[in-house]
């Protein structure tokens, strides 16, 4: 197993290391197509911006490299100027400077960047409404009056993974807000986006003026009672960050539970389709971007059990991460297909709102954050634990 681990990881710091000069300072947002492995850019600004960062600084970490950390570093201009546009400050901040700014300051100890990544909690915490206890996840455009007041009050599930962002704020500075929001906004998901069953919605919707709840919704899944795979996997990882970063033993066992409606969903493929309740009649798209999360969400959650000396459920999720890792590489990995500039095929990005005409590659393409966890899922399957989040 280590050997095919090895190689993996082999093929992944090799596709990084012939990319960098191709990509230069440009951030992927997603594939070309189905068949093009080359990626797509954000005309200035994504939520996408750091993943790619993200595995410079992982392939930094394993090779000693200095010119991959140069070319992380190198893209700071930007990562300074999303803080300062108004209309680019949204819930994804953690994404956005976790995997930058706290990755640097944490495998470096570059001040610089801990006052960057302190900046952006700060972004992150003022998103607050405390009176609803939550994070106000998107910025609608100025233009758009109906759009801002509707997102005023929403909630989404993908959220989890930025209030680690939070987390190392509080730690950094010993201000409890940063952690009292965290830990708020962690709660409120788990009670109304979490479902009984342990499926998930993707967003909730409060009353702006009363906070009081309305509904939840699935715009990125096939139906709004229905389970997208992608939402489900950020809600695996991020309870499983908040539990090891809390101990709190609610977060462990939703983590689990979400964990357990995918191992009894997941085709036997154990590849993620693009939502677990997608009726048979529909085109089955996988969503392997949800299959590479999911795996490293189940290897923290393994670290999180082995730290409770929970053992044997450790490992039973460990397994089942480890067997969503090769499923992964044996049919989707492309990371040694010459000329590819990414390391998975067969993403979903955009399902429900893509046209006949983006089909191809809102359905089926390569996505950044597909990568990412994909690389962080094989280091943690190596055993690696002093990651971003
Ligand atoms: N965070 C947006 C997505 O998962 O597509």
């Amino acid at each position: 197993m280590l050997k095919q681990l090895l190689e993996i990881q082999a093929d992944i710091v090799s596709n990084i290391e012939r990319n960098a000069p191709i990509i230069g300072l440009r951030n992927p947002m997603i594939g070309a197509g189905a068949e093009d492995f080359t990626w797509l850019y954000p005309e200035d600004y994504f939520w996408t911006d750091s993943f790619w960062t993200g595995n410079l600084w992982l392939a930094h970490m394993l090779t000693g490299k200095d010119e991959l950390k140069n070319l992380a570093r190198m893209r700071y201009a930007h990562f300074k100027d999303i803080l300062d546009k108004p209309l680019w400050l949204n819930h994804d901040l953690g994404f956005e400077y976790s995997l930058t700014a706290v990755a640097d300051y944490k495998l470096t100890g570059n001040r610089n960047a801990r006052e960057l990544a302190l900046k952006a909690a700060d972004a992150l915490r003022s998103r607050f409404n405390w009176h609803g206890k939550y994070l106000v996840a998107w910025e609608a455009g100025a233009e758009d009056t109906a759009h801002a007041e509707s997102v005023q009050g929403k909630i989404i599930i993908d959220c989890m993974q930025n209030l680690s962002l939070l987390m190392w704020a509080w730690k950094e500075t010993n201000v409890q807000a940063y952690r009292d929001v965290a830990i708020a906004q962690a709660d409120t998901t788990l009670k109304y986006i979490v479902r009984d069953d342990f499926s998930t919605y993707h967003t909730f919707d409060f009353d702006t003026s009363t906070n009081k709840p309305i509904k939840g919704c699935t715009h990125q899944g096939y139906a709004d009672e229905s389970c997208w795979s992608r939402g489900q996997a950020w809600a695996i990882h991020g309870f499983a960050q908040m539990a090891l970063l809390t101990g709190d033993e609610r977060y462990i066992e939703a983590s689990m539970k979400l964990a357990d409606y995918v191992f009894e969903h997941i085709t036997p493929d154990l590849v993620p389709v693009w939502d677990y309740l997608l009726p048979e009649y529909e085109i089955q798209y996988k969503d392997t971007s949800a299959g590479s999360i999911t795996a490293a969400g189940l290897f923290l959650l393994g670290e999180v059990l082995r730290s409770s000396n929970h053992i044997e459920k450790a490992v039973h999720y460990e397994s089942f991460g480890r067997d969503m890792l090769f499923a992964l590489r044996k049919k989707f990995d492309i990371s040694a297909v010459p000329d590819s500039q990414g390391l998975l095929s067969n993403a979903a990005s955009h399902l429900p709102q893509a046209n006949e005409k983006d089909l191809d590659y809102m359905a089926n393409a390569m996505l950044p954050y597909g990568d990412y966890y994909y690389f962080e899922a094989v280091l943690r399957a190596m055993g690696h634990k002093k990651l971003f989040w």
